[in-house]
C-alpha cells in the first residue's frame, strides 16, 4: 500500500514526504537518499556559498533533487538561483522573504516553485507570487520560525488555499518526526509533509557527531525559540524570526541579554564558531527543533522514511483503535 497525494502526482514522487532544505545540514547526501527512498530530498542552500552549493549538487549524483534557499539572504545574492536551476531541480523552496522576484524563473525553469510561510498573511503574499506549494511551518521547527502552531496553522492555510487557489497544495511543517506526525498532517488537511530535524540525526546529515549525541538523549522540552544563536554568529535576521536549537549552557547565559551579547564582539564570536567546529556542545547549541524529544536512534534516511510512511499507513487503515462500532 502506498499514500497517494496530490503532492506525489505532482512531484512524480512515491511518498508525500520532503526533506527540508537545512543550511548546512542538508547536503547533496541526504538530498538523494530521500529522494532515491521514494520522497524528494532538498539542499540546503542556505545563506548561500556557491562552493558548498556546486559541491553538495554534485554528491547527490544523478538522484532527482530540489534546493532551498534563505530568501533574504538570497536577496544578496541572487545569482545563486542560476546555480540550482542549472542542476534541473524539480523544485525550489523559498523561506524568510518576498518570493515574488524568483518566481518567474523557477517556475520557468520547469520546477515547482515552493513557499515556507509562518502566517496567513504571508500564504497570501506566496499565492500572488504563483507558489505551486505552500509549507505552513509552525515555530516548534528546528532552524527558524515564526510564533504560530503548526496544529492551528496548517488547516486555516488549507482552507485559504481550498477557498482562493484549489490548485495550490499545501504540506505541514514543525513538529513532524514519525507517522502519527504524517497521519496526522494529511487529517489536518495537507498533502503532506516536510520533514527538518528527523532528517537533521539522518546518517547520511552533516552534522557533527557531539549534536546527535545529544540530540538522541534530549526531551522536546529542552529546546528553546531564541535570538542568541543568531547574535553570536552575526547573522542579522529580520524579526520575527527566531532558531530554535538545544538548550545548553551558553544559550541558558544569554538568552534575553542578546544586546549584551552583540557588545561582547568578535572575542566570543569565534569563539563560539570555534566551538561549533570542535563539537563542544555546551557552547554551540544544536539547531533542532521540539520533535527532537521523538528522535532515539541515528538511522539512514531511507529507513526513516519508510518506518514513517509505514506508520502513518497504519494510522491511517487502521484507525487509534479509538472509534468502536456499537
Ligand atoms: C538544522 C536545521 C536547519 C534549517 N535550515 C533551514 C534553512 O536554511 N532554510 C529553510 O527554509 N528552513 C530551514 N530549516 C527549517 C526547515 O525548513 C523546516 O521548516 C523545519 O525543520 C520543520 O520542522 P522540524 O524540524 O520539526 O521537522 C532548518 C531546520 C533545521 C532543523
Amino acid at each position: 500500500m502506498t499514500i497517494r497525494t496530490r503532492l506525489t502526482e505532482r512531484l512524480r514522487i512515491r511518498h508525500p514526504v520532503l526533506s527540508a532544505p537545512m543550511a548546512w545540514a542538508a547536503g547533496g547526501r541526504l538530498a538523494a537518499a530521500v529522494s532515491n527512498a521514494g520522497g524528494l530530498g532538498l539542499i540546503g542552500g542556505g545563506y548561500g556559498d556557491r562552493d558548498w552549493l556546486t559541491r553538495e549538487w554534485a554528491q547527490a549524483g544523478n538522484a532527482v533533487i530540489g534546493c532551498g534557499f534563505i530568501t533574504w539572504s538570497l536577496d544578496r545574492k541572487p545569482e545563486l538561483l542560476q546555480v540550482a536551476l542549472a542542476n534541473a531541480p524539480r523544485a525550489v523552496m523559498l523561506s524568510f522573504g518576498d518570493p515574488r522576484p524568483y518566481a518567474e524563473a523557477i517556475r520557468s525553469a520547469s520546477a515547482a516553485l515552493i513557499c515556507q510561510v509562518q502566517t496567513v498573511r504571508q500564504a497570501r503574499e506566496a499565492l500572488e507570487a504563483g507558489a505551486d506549494i505552500l509549507v505552513a511551518q509552525g515555530s516548534e521547527a528546528g532552524g527558524h520560525s515564526g510564533t504560530r502552531a503548526t496544529l492551528p496553522l496548517v488547516p486555516e492555510i488549507v482552507d485559504l488555499c481550498a477557498a482562493e487557489a484549489p490548485e495550490t497544495l499545501v504540506l505541514a511543517a514543525g513538529g513532524i518526526a514519525d507517522g502519527r506526525g504524517l497521519a496526522a498532517s494529511l487529517m489536518l488537511g495537507a498533502d503532506g509533509v516536510l520533514v527538518g530535524s528527523r532528517f537533521w540525526a539522518a546518517e547520511e546529515a552533516l552534522v557533527h557527531p557531539n549534536a546527535l549525541s545529544r540530540a538522541v538523549q534530549a526531551s522536546g522540552d529542552e529546546t528553546l525559540r531564541s535570538s542568541v544563536v543568531d547574535v553570536v554568529r552575526g547573522v542579522d535576521w529580520p524579526p520575527p524570526y527566531a532558531i530554535r536549537t538545544l538548550r545548553n549552557g551558553f544559550t541558558e547565559r544569554w538568552h534575553g541579554q542578546e544586546e549584551a551579547l552583540a557588545r561582547e564582539g568578535d572575542a566570543v564570536r569565534q569563539a563560539y564558531a570555534d566551538a561549533a567546529a570542535r563539537g563542544d556542545m555546551d557552547t554551540a547549541a544544536a539547531i533542532v527543533g521540539e520533535a527532537v524529544g521523538l528522535i532515539r536512534e541515528i538511522r539512514p534516511a531511507a529507513a526513516i522514511l519508510e518506518a514513517m510512511v509505514a506508520d502513518a499507513e497504519t494510522w491511517l487503515v487502521g484507525g487509534a483503535g479509538l472509534v468502536r462500532p456499537g
